[in-house]
């Protein structure tokens, strides 16, 4: 409950409930004022037009034929139990007719409205009533008192503020009960959002914030708070994924370094000895920044941070530069490397991932192929863009097209070659980056590796190398 009075929404419900309180209450009080005030207008009016009345009578019979009229009046009786009041008076103020046995006020004997007790008689005995009057003075200093006795007007106004007090505190009960029960109500979905949160905090990434179904305002900060999470469980998965990955390949070639180290240490100081094995420690060094960055590469591309820097480029100018790159290599080697591209394919990509995705698959086709051919290709099919590289070499099996795209995977017989398992893992995550995929096929005989991603608004013309 305590808890409870501190919260924002209370305060708003609370400060909502006075309002509304003061407005009930301003408007039952303007209903007061002109029913109340209705009744005791109309009784006057009464008794003005009564005095009138008796005023044209007393200007054409005189005294008194005044006197014979309010002698009448006074004894019939009251057609429904509301009594007129009457009084004739000399200027002594001695009664002369009427149904008052003495001037009510000594002290009000001017023209005007005047209030005073009545004995009034009913069935239940004589009770003691006010009652309001108008006084007319006549010739000579007579005077002429009409009023009437205010019971009726007085349960009137005592029902009325019987039933506005009723009204008064059940809107105040309303507004009370109501308010409290939709600060709970709120509350209770605020406080679900925070359970989880302060779960969350404590180290389980798994909570989510529970929906009532009912698809309103709290359901849709659930859900997004949900969609929240999920996407930094996935990234964090991701990370955690890379980071073991990279702990995990790493220690062994680092402990390798380390072993051998030792072991130099321990032989026989020898300085040939001791500039091989540093040759060697430096060439194990390089190998471990390979895997090092192409991890990086790997992880970036995954994480789809570079996406904001991408740009319209021409892949098939890439394409073309990454393969001048390698034509040493292919030229050392006595294999053939040829080029077939389209003359421009803009695409809207990283022209450095982009060119590490080319030249992996043109490093594994040289690599692995002994002796023949390897082509590389750009090429666009309508929307799709796609490079493909061909080799004449031994290929891979077709059970194992998939699982060489895994982190760290090498087959058999590639053992001996210098590699980290690594570089078809970055094409499939540069591939899939820019929105495309990266697969091998069967060349008969040999491998095809590819990959594909969509081409950019031809309007658009890319930038060129130098520009970029
Ligand atoms: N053109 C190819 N011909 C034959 N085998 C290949 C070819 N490309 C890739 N492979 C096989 O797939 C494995 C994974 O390739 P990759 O991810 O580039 O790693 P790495 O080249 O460092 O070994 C290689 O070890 C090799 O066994
Ligand atoms: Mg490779």
């Amino acid at each position: 409950m305590n808890r409870l009075l501190r919260t924002n929404a209370f305060r708003l419900a609370a400060l909502y409930l006075l309002l509304f309180v003061a407005s009930v209450l301003a408007l039952l009080a303007f209903i007061y004022f002109s029913t109340a005030g209705f009744i005791e207008r109309q009784t006057e009016a009464t008794i003005d037009a009564e005095i009138t009345g008796l005023r044209e009578e007393y200007g054409e019979r005189g005294l008194s034929g005044l006197l014979d009229i309010i002698h009448t009046r006074s004894t019939a009786p009251a057609p429904h139990g509301d009594s007129t009041l009457y009084l004739v008076t000399d200027p002594a103020l001695q009664p002369l007719a009427g149904n008052l046995s003495a001037w009510p006020r000594a002290e009000q004997i001017r023209p005007g409205w005047i209030r005073f007790p009545v004995e009034v008689r009913t069935r239940q005995g004589t009770v003691t009533s006010s009652a309001i009057a108008s006084v007319f003075v006549l010739h000579d200093g007579f005077r002429l008192l009409v009023g009437r006795d205010l019971r009726d007007a007085e349960a009137f106004r005592s029902r009325i503020t019987r039933t506005l007090a009723w009204a008064a505190l059940l809107t105040v009960a309303l507004g009370v009960g109501g308010g409290l029960f939709m600060t709970r109500h709120m509350l209770s979905r605020v406080e679900a959002v925070n359970r989880t949160s302060e779960r969350i905090i404590r180290g389980d990434l798994s909570q989510r914030v529970p929906l009532s179904g009912s698809g309103d305002e709290f359901d849709q900060l659930a859900a997004n708070l949900n969609a929240m999470l999920d996407q930094i469980e996935r990234l964090m998965l991701g990370m955690r994924q890379v980071t073991d990955n990279i702990a995990h390949d790493l220690r062994t070639p680092l402990s390798r370094l380390r072993a051998r180290l030792e072991v130099t240490l321990l032989e026989r100081p020898d300085a040939q000895r001791y500039a091989d094995a540093l040759r060697e420690t430096i060439a194990e060094a390089d190998h471990l920044l390979g895997t090092f960055n192409a991890l990086l590469s790997i992880a970036e591309a995954e994480a789809g941070s570079r996406r904001e820097t991408m740009a319209v480029v021409d892949l098939a100018e890439i394409a073309r530069s990454v393969a001048e790159l390698y034509e040493p290599v292919a030229d050392d080697k006595g294999l053939s490397l040829t080029v077939e591209s389209d003359a421009l394919i803009a695409v809207h990509g990283d022209r450095h991932l982009l060119s590490q995705a080319i030249a992996n698959l043109l490093d594994n086709a040289l690599k692995y192929t002994p002796a023949g051919k390897v082509a590389l290709r750009a090429h666009r099919q309508g929307g799709t863009a796609r490079i493909e590289v061909a080799d004449s070499g031994p290929g891979v099996p077709a059970d194992r097209r998939e699982a060489v795209f895994d982190r760290f995977v090498r087959l058999e017989g590639s053992r001996s070659t210098p590699g980290n398992g690594l570089g078809l893992s970055l094409v499939r995550a540069v591939a899939r980056l820019h929105g495309g995929d990266a697969w091998l096929e069967d060349n008969e005989p040999g491998l095809k590796a590819m990959f594909t991603l969509p081409v950019a608004d031809s309007r658009i013309v890319p930038a060129t190398r130098n520009a970029a």
